[in-house]
């Protein structure tokens, strides 16, 4: 399985008017699954590195709400991209078994997570060894 070519960015509908902005993500719809969870994480400094882990069911997608960060995405067979999440009406679609890297957080980061699945440790694999393993078991 290689869905590395599958992550893309999203652009959400921003309705603004003298009030401001207001940026809907209906699950099933702006969001290419249905919602079952929704994290999100703020106070990281720009030193940390987050993520670190492929999921093997849960999909996400990650909304810099305010501030900035950055996604690093692998396959475990040398495709690399990097994304800048610095827009709160844009957010980047990561299918299952990406390898995936959160950093450079801006002071003020809000980064909101959105997943297809509940939390179940079972579903991370967090030793990059043994995801590039698992990857390359798909081709053979
Ligand atoms: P972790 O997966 O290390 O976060 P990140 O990938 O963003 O760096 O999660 C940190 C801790 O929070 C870890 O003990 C697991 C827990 N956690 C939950 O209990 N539920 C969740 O939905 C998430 C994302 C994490």
């Amino acid at each position: 399985m290689n869905n590395f070519f599958n992550v893309r960015m999203l652009e959400f509908n921003s309705i603004g008017d003298e009030r401001g902005k207001l940026v809907v993500c209906e699950g099933e719809g702006d969001i290419p699954f249905a919602l079952k969870r929704v994290f999100y994480i703020y106070g990281s400094s720009n030193s940390v590195v987050r993520g670190n882990h492929a999921n093997r069911k849960s999909e996400f997608v990650l909304i810099n709400v305010s501030g900035s960060s950055k996604v690093k995405i692998k396959d475990g067979k040398g495709n690399e991209m990097i994304y800048l999440l610095n827009r709160p009406h844009t957010g980047i679609y990561i299918p299952a078994m990406v390898w995936k890297e959160m950093y450079d957080f801006s002071a003020d980061s809000v980064l909101l997570c959105l997943s297809s699945e509940h939390y179940n440790q079972d579903d991370y694999i967090r030793d990059y060894g043994d995801y590039m393993r698992q990857q390359n078991e798909w081709d053979a």
